[in-house]
């Protein structure tokens, strides 16, 4: 392979870059700030929970093509092309996003490049933040460098991340100059016959934050036929099938319930209305604000529903809770609908028990004021009201006989639309689910 790459930042998207890269047959550098996480990394520890990526970041170690490191001079010293995939996350008590991590890597790594060398941004940015470090990027490299900035937003779904790395549905270059676009051709290459679109730097910019728009949107869309089925005792699941049949709708991302979490899709639509504001096209996002009404909604609505079932207080009620994460398959609990509801509940004077196959690490980190159970059995032992909040398999696949021999009342609220409400219902269970009746 021709090139050497570093990727930097080494959060969801920074670790499966670089273990897919050095998978592909790059030799790879990655570089994070976070002493300890390279620590491990280089051990094949493996901080996230991803299917399928601990086994190719221990290949990549174990052939030598991927090592870690802290040190920025080691970096420019060692690649060709240098990935960004720092994370943009949401400035406190405010829509906007806040780059400085990027701005950081970068003022950092500059100074040390002395030759030609492609900078590749991954994150997901306002728009504008690309000329804005390409600019600062030639400000801080030396003259004879060669430093040259490019954008390649990152589209991978936490869960499926090693798979969309290697089997994207498109790829999509922001370059100022045909040489960029070259190298970055030759770069995805091995990964066979994939859809490249080849673009300017705000364009490329805008594709990321609009994906993520309109996925928001087709979730808060079938969640607000969930609130009028409500309304007028319709079944929203059924009309989300008869939806999915019509091909220019499609059933992906129409499934009704809790609505959607994570480190990204509430923080991007958030991150887009404030930069269409800055831009002064504040009015072409406005209906974001009601996506995002519309999902915050959800998480008011199961915490209403809950209580329903409690006999209309939560005191002197133990609550059973299912799921966590922000979905299935994944540990992370960023903006976790399961865990916000949790919350809210225990504040309303609730008892609530919380389990998830593999987010409960990180949910006891963050949330100590929760109960926690070892297992689903265990977090429903005792009581009066269960919420099934992430849909993992594990959980669907529950005997309702089983569960409703370990409850106080068999009371269930299925807060993603995942179980089958007449087995549930036949097993004598009082069966409710967001958007129907
Ligand atoms: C998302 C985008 O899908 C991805 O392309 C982008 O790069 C990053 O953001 P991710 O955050 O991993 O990926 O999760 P995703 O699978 O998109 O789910 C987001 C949320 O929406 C989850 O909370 C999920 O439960 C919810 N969701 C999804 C729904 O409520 N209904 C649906 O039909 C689909």
């Amino acid at each position: 392979m021709p090139y050497r790459l570093t990727v930097i930042g080494t959060g969801y998207l920074g670790i499966t870059h670089a273990a897919c890269m050095a998978d592909l047959g790059f030799e790879v550098l990655g570089l994070d700030v976070d002493v300890d996480k390279i620590r491990r990394l280089q051990s094949g520890e493996l901080p996230i929970h991803e299917p399928g990526l601990e086994e190719i970041l221990r290949r990549g170690l174990e052939s030598g093509r991927l090592r870690f490191t802290t040190s920025y001079e080691e970096a420019a010293a060692f690649g060709d092309i240098h990935f960004l995939c720092l994370g943009t996350p949401q400035k406190h008590g405010e829509y906007a996003a806040d780059v400085s991590y990027l701005d950081a890597a970068v003022e950092s790594l500059a100074p040390y490049l002395d030759r030609d060398c492609l900078v590749v941004g991954k994150s997901t940015v306002p728009v504008g933040t690309a000329a804005r470090l390409a600019a600062k990027l030639a400000r801080l490299a030396p003259v004879n460098a060669g430093a040259e900035l490019a954008w390649n937003p990152e589209f991978l779904r936490e869960g499926f991340a090693v798979q969309d790395t290697l089997n994207p549905d498109r790829i999509v270059i922001g370059v100022a100059s045909e040489q960029a676009e070259k190298i970055l051709r030759e770069v995805y290459e091995p990964l066979g016959e994939v859809p490249m679109v080849v673009t300017d730097y705000p364009t490329s910019e805008l594709v990321k934050s609009a994906a993520n728009a309109f996925l928001a949107t087709k979730i808060s869309f079938i969640n607000a036929m969930a609130e009028v089925c409500e309304a007028s005792h319709a079944d929203v699941q059924q009309l989300a099938q008869a939806l999915s049949f019509d091909d220019r709708i499609g059933g992906r991302f129409l499934n009704p319930g809790l609505g959607f979490g994570g480190g990204c899709l509430p923080k991007d639509i958030r991150a887009f209305m404030a930069r269409a504001g800055e831009l002064g096209a504040d009015q072409a996002l406005t209906f974001l604000r009601e996506v995002d009404a519309i999902n915050m909604r959800r998480r008011a609505r199961m915490v209403d529903l809950a209580r329903e079932l409690a006999g209309g207080s939560f005191r002197g009620c133990t609550v059973g809770v299912l799921g966590a994460a922000f979905k299935p398959n994944s540990d992370d609990i960023r903006d976790s609908p399961a865990l916000d509801v949790a919350v809210t509940i225990g504040e309303q004077g609730g008892q609530v028990t919380v389990y998830d196959p593999i987010a409960l690490d990180n949910a006891r980190k963050a949330h100590p004021e929760l109960s926690y159970g070892e297992s689903a059995l265990d977090a429903v032992r005792g009581a009066h009201v269960v919420l099934l909040l992430t849909e993992w398999k594990q959980f669907i696949d529950l005997d309702p006989e089983e569960l409703g021999a370990a409850v106080a009342t068999r009371k269930i609220v299925d807060g993603r639309n995942a179980l089958d409400a007449e087995t549930w219902r036949a097993a004598g269970w009082h069966y409710r689910a967001l958007g129907r009746p």
